[in-house]
């Protein structure tokens, strides 16, 4: 077992509960505070709160051997050494972050202290925060229990516990450049670059790492659009210019764009805050306007086979926001299916992980008269068209021939180029992708 003693806010979401389970399995004890105590009765039955790969089984061992513990008393955590602030920064409605719920963790920890904390803000958060919380702790004489150290989280949905094993880098950021280091090796692998720097640099790399990751991917849907007019196929495009290793050819897939909870959040976010510095982000603006147009881009294709999509019958693949993951938080599946419903498309939607609207915690309301169904051919039965918009394994082994059959018209529209076209040809589906 390891000296320090962990504690970690917003320790039961997406990236908390990676967070306390992994450092756990390193052997840390480990507390992970969250006030959603149903979300916590459930994993104590079993039952994970979201999907994400091998985690359950992690979390289950971690408690199994005494190291994870949940809680949701805050005062659980004043004798831990270091805090991990895992909480949301959702977007108001300006685009700027909400930050609320970090404050209101870095105040709740500052007030139930024994004795000294670092507390190490994982959110995302924008430039100047730490720095501002470092300001209010010694407004009001708590500084002598707790330091503010950055450490921006750079795991991925569907991905986080082989990220969590395997980070690129781990960026930390601080004014007590000891404290930001002690953060650092709690976690680092060996061998993993570490860059200890200041606060506003670290918190600026984890903003400045998602609006480049969402350029790459509207740059490839910009070049998609010309590919597709011109015969191109945006796959070998890709492939292309990705054994470059100065391009590299990750995030270069093109298709439906970017959504979820994270990059489109956190572009919006750091345009905010090049506004308030009063300069304009040209290049990010763009790359949100590219992405909007990708989706818009899908419905126009299914207006142009179909023509006026009124009692159209559409069966949606996919309502995750990437495969690997049950979490449907801006999806770009939901404003497609809404603008389907607002032309009186009929639709049925299918996800191998999110199997009800309750399951991807939206209300029957917010998509009303969509019907819910488990696999994709009962999506595709009876249908005008079908539109994919998840990269999910089960779709790419799909047996079109059972498929066609069941469709009334065989029009595929693949917001995620996962097949080849000259196969679709040969089974005489009308197939259009992006770019291809
Ligand atoms: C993203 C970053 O990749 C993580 O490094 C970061 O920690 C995380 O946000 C966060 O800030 O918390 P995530 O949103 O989980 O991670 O998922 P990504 O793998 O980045 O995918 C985002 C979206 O881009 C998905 O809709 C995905 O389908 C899409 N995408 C990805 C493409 O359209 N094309 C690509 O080539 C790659």
């Amino acid at each position: 077992m390891k000296e320090s003693k962990i504690g970690v806010i917003g320790g039961l979401g997406h990236i908390g509960l990676i967070q306390a389970a992994c450092l756990a399995k390193l052997g840390y004890k480990t507390k992970a505070y969250d006030i959603n105590v149903e979300k916590m009765k459930g994993i104590l039955q079993g039952k994970m709160p979201f999907e994400e790969p091998d985690l359950a089984d992690l979390v289950i061992e971690t408690i199994n051997s005494g190291l994870l513990k949940m809680t949701s008393q805050i005062t659980d955590l004043e004798e831990v050494d270091i805090i991990f602030i895992c909480v949301g920064t959702p977007s108001l409605s300006n685009g700027e972050a909400d930050l609320s719920q970090v404050y209101a963790a870095v105040e709740q920890v500052a007030h139930n202290r024994n004795k000294h904390c670092l507390a190490v803000v994982k959110s995302t958060v924008p430039v100047g925060t730490s720095r501002k919380l470092t300001k209010y702790l010694k407004e009001h004489n708590l500084s002598e229990k707790v330091t503010m150290v950055s450490n921006p989280e750079f795991l991925r949905e569907g991905s986080g516990v082989t990220d969590f094993w395997e980070p690129a880098r781990i960026v930390v950021g601080g004014e007590v450049k000891e404290a930001a280091e002690k953060v650092a090796k709690i976690y680092a692998p060996p061998g993993v670059p570490i860059i200890n720097t200041s606060w506003e640099n670290s918190e600026l790399i984890k903003y400045a790492s998602n609006a480049f990751l969402a350029t790459k991917i509207s740059f490839i849907n910009e070049i998609a659009l010309l590919s597709e007019k011109v015969g191109g196929d945006i796959r070998v495009i890709s492939q292309g210019m990705g054994q470059d290793p100065r391009i590299n050819p990750m995030f270069l897939e093109a298709g439906v764009g970017f959504s979820g909870p994270c990059l489109e959040k956190d572009l919006k976010s750091l345009i905010a805050q090049f506004q308030k510095v009063h300069r304009k982000a040209s290049i990010l603006e763009s790359v949100l306007q590219v992405n909007e147009g990708q989706r818009q881009g899908l419905v126009e294709k299914l207006q142009e086979q179909l023509g006026n999509l009124k009692d159209k019958k559409i069966g949606i693949l996919g309502m995750a926001f990437k495969a690997e993951t049950d979490d449907v938080r801006q999806s770009h599946s939901l404003p497609i299916v809404k603008q389907l419903l607002s032309l009186g498309a009929v639709v049925t939607v299918s996800d191998p992980w999110v199997k009800t609207a309750k399951q991807g915690g939206l209300s029957e309301a917010e998509l009303p008269g969509v019907e819910w169904v488990s696999s994709p051919y009962e999506a595709a039965g009876g249908k005008d068209a079908i539109l994919i918009l998840t990269e999910w394994q089960e779709y790419k082994e799909l047996d079109f021939k059972k498929l066609k059959a069941l469709m009334l018209n065989p029009l595929i529209v693949d917001g995620r180029n996962l097949f080849n076209a000259k196969d679709m040809e040969r089974l005489k589906i009308n197939y259009l992708g992006v770019g291809i």
